[in-house]
């Protein structure tokens, strides 16, 4: 339907004619490729990465298509995360530097290294690390910077690797949403010390559940492949001997790698197609009233894992919940993506991260509090948060429908 029909028409909620009458596009995601990398896998005999070949593979090829030095593979993105964390020596009492406005799977491994995730505000229009606030969050105890990534799009890169340096902190970051995204003609990824992905089945590529941990720095490279094996030392100097600290299992499997290998040959052109689609949605969603698009950071591309775009309630008659409601009538689905910052979860507000104790909040020589307000940008934005699906099977009707009926409802509301 032509935008023209559409505002001024009656909106579908009050009876009127609804604007997206066709379904989205879907596709499948896993199909013969992935069904023969499992059957070798499962010929091997083997399902053990260390044994097998298609852990291997697959990490070579992560590191091979995308330009990384080495790559390492886990069961996670939370725990590629905490291996980058350990692998840098974030110990106890140590802060880390972190958006409160991500997956909780950002603290998991800041929290079991019992560091304190340190909470820094974030940009209005693309949902990042503020730098002025990671600055204004550094302390004596400050051990890491974790950029996170998000929404498929990159921090203010040149900034963040600024600070790192002025400051000799080391910048980690999570790449679990932005796969394929670039800052400055960089892939993502490669800024930090580390680059951690996660390919959980929400993300632009699955593996059911895994991640990957990459960096240039080899002897790091190898700390972080014995991290996420017990501190086994299946390799180099130290092989068969015991465990120097404590690390986890976070092993991939063979079966996780075989369907890794296949994904891999369609991840570029998935992340491309939604780079396409989502810039099309912010463009056509400009100067609607009362709505803000997203804007990708200065320098850089978003491989959009959905998404995320603002109303400005200044200028609406009605609550995000009512536009809710009217845009869901006219076909469009989506809502709030996000609901709290990180920081208001339970387990900082009671201040127990592990059950009967307030420990590392207290008992590291510092009191740490989560008060909301601490973020106030990120509170903001999480209050006028207006998300849609999209994904790669989306067509250019899809995107435009959902621009119609996006606009039909915001004319209809705008004051
Ligand atoms: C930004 C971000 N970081 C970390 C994670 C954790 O990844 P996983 O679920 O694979 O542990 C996620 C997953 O949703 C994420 O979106």
């Amino acid at each position: 339907m032509p935008l023209s029909a559409t505002v001024g028409a009656r909106l579908a909620i009050d009876g009127g004619q609804k604007v997206k009458t066709t379904p989205y596009g879907i596709g499948k995601r896993f199909g013969d490729e992935e069904l023969l990398q499992v059957k070798e896998a499962l010929e091997q005999n083997t399902l053990f990465y260390y044994k097998g070949k298609k852990v291997k593979e697959f990490t070579a090829k992560f590191a091979r298509i995308y330009g990384f030095k080495n790559c390492i593979a886990t069961n996670s993105g939370s725990a590629s995360i905490h291996v980058a964390l350990s692998a840098l020596g974030v110990s106890v009492g140590d802060e880390v530097i972190v958006s409160p406005l991500t997956d909780i799977g950002s603290v998991i491994g800041i929290l079991f290294q019992n560091a304190i995730p340190v909470f820094a505000d974030i940009h209005p229009h693309n949902y990042t690390m503020d730098p002025a606030s990671i600055e204004a969050r550094i302390t004596a105890r400050t051990k890491a910077i974790l950029a996170v990534q998000i929404m498929g799009g990159p921090c203010d890169m040149d900034a963040l690797v600024q600070i790192s340096r002025k400051h000799n902190i080391p910048l980690v970051e999570d790449c679990a949403q932005a796969f394929g995204a670039y800052y400055k003609g960089k892939r993502l990824g490669g800024f930090g010390v580390f680059g951690c992905f996660s390919t959980n089945d929400f993300k632009h590529m699955s593996t059911g559940d895994g991640g990957m941990v990459v960096t240039a720095d080899d002897a790091l490279a190898q700390k972080a492949f014995e991290i996420a094996d017990k501190n086994y030392y299946r390799s180099g100097t130290h092989v068969g001997k015991s465990a120097k600290f404590l690390a986890p299992n976070y092993r991939m499997t063979e079966l996780q790698g075989a369907v890794g290998i296949a994904q891999l040959d369609k991840l570029e052109s998935i992340c491309q197609r939604r780079t396409k689609l989502g810039d099309m949605l912010s463009s056509l969603l400009q100067d609607t009233p009362g709505i803000l698009p997203y804007e990708v950071t200065a320098g850089g591309t978003s491989t959009y894992m959905l998404y995320l775009a603002r109303i400005k309630p200044e200028e609406l008659r009605v609550d995000l919940d009512t536009f809710i409601k009217a845009m869901n009538a006219e076909g469009v689905p989506g809502g709030r993506y996000l609901m709290t910052p990180v920081y208001q979860y339970d387990l900082f507000q009671t201040r127990t991260i592990y059950q009967n104790t307030h420990f590392p909040l207290e008992g590291t020589g510092k009191s740490y509090f989560y008060e909301k307000g601490l973020c106030p940008v990120a509170e903001e934005v999480i209050s006028t948060n207006l998300s849609f699906p999209l994904n790669e099977f989306f067509t250019k009707t899809d995107i435009e429908e959902t621009a119609c009926a996006i606009k039909k409802v915001a004319e209809a509301y705008a004051k």
